[in-house]
């Protein structure tokens, strides 16, 4: 199996993740999370006529109930929070799927190169119709027992996502996370390749270019990078967030007593998801309950308010371990740097 290069541009929802971005890095992955269904066409369209070889990656439904007691006294904690711009927390109505079986229509009526699925596994019938349109399908995974289950699903290649990643974990399991000894990545792609005879690409954590090549050393056809494209100029990172990670960049004011100024946490969606560390996290992390996408929703009016203001306490601040390195200037710069000790 051949990807266009050895370093592909991860999915990012939310407004990172642009066609343009894709395009000047040589292909990569289209985020279909979050997006109305005719939004999604509109990018897949864009990624087409950037020319280059891209996939489309989709939440696949895992919602992770929460119970209403929960999430209202949740809601009842935020009440300060909304207060700062005015707003009043509404509670969210029943969980949504994201517009899964509308993506996966149009999937499979106007077929990509590729679809990647992360959060959960679809159904085999649904890797079955991709590949028989001619779509590549591949599952995100975060340890070895989930390439397994890829893999019987009928998928054709894997993603395989370190915990150092930035933004949200692909965990099948999120109620399991933190893993007690994460696995760095070239031991993870080895052990997953020890499990399946599926072609992996690795993702999480690579922020120079000996980390690529220790992620192709261990065995992955192709590598990933979400963090060390988000102050590029393709990139659609908000301004508020871009603000953030220069800052982190240059100060050492926001490493925690574990000596990381990231973390993995659940307060801004429900899921677990590795941000820059603010004072959100430090104010919700204890209390926050598990409940994708319900916190999510809960949470979306106060980041937005949060991120127009400049307010970077208040916003995901999505981000990996490698952040440090992530550098300004052209995405394309930026694939050159990974690639030049290959
Ligand atoms: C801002 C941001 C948004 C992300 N959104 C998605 C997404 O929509 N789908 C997905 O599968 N992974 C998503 N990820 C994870 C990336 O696809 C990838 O696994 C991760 O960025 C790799 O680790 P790195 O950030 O250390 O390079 C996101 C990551 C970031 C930083």
């Amino acid at each position: 199996m051949t990807f266009p290069g050895p370093v592909l541009a991860a999915p990012m929802a939310g407004g990172a993740g642009t066609p343009a971005l894709l395009a000047a890095c040589g292909g990569g992955f289209l985020a279909g999370g979050y997006l109305a269904p005719d939004a999604l066409a509109a990018r897949i369209a864009e990624a087409r006529a950037g020319g280059t070889w891209f996939g489309v990656n989709v939440f696949a439904p895992s919602p992770t109930p929460v119970a209403a007691g929960a999430l209202r006294r949740y809601l009842e904690e935020l009440r300060a929070e909304f207060a700062v711009y005015d707003l009043t927390p509404a509670l969210p109505s029943a969980p949504d799927d994201d517009h899964w079986a509308a993506k996966l229509d149009l999937l499979l009526a106007d077929p990509v190169p590729a679809v990647s699925f992360t959060f959960g596994l679809p159904p085999a019938a649904t890797v079955a119709a991709l590949r028989r349109a001619g779509t590549l399908v591949l599952q995100t995974v975060t340890t070895a027992e989930e390439a397994v289950a890829a893999a019987a699903a009928g998928v054709d290649a894997l993603v395989v996502q370190a915990s150092v990643a930035g933004g949200h974990s692909a965990t099948l399991t999120p109620e399991d996370l933190p893993a007690p000894v994460p696995l760095p990545l070239p031991g993870l792609v080895a052990a997953v390749r020890a499990a399946v005879p599926l072609p992996v690409v690795a993702a999480g954590g690579l922020a120079t270019s000996a980390d690529v090549a220790a992620a192709l050393h261990a065995g992955a056809a192709a590598t990933m990078v979400g963090t060390a494209l988000l102050r590029t100029d393709e990139a659609g990172t908000s301004a508020t967030h871009r603000a953030a990670l220069t800052a982190a960049a240059v100060s050492a004011a926001a490493v925690s007593a574990a000596g990381h100024d990231t973390v993995v946490t659940r307060v801004f969606t429900g899921r677990p998801a590795r941000a820059l560390r603010n004072g959100f996290i430090d104010r919700h992390d204890a209390t926050a309950p598990l409940g994708y996408p319900q916190v999510h929703h809960l949470t979306a009016p106060l980041r937005r308010a949060a991120a127009t203001a400049g307010d970077a306490d208040r916003v995901h601040l999505w981000a990996g371990t490698g952040h440090r390195h992530a550098a300004t200037g052209r995405a394309a710069a930026v694939m050159t740097t990974l690639t030049a000790a290959l």
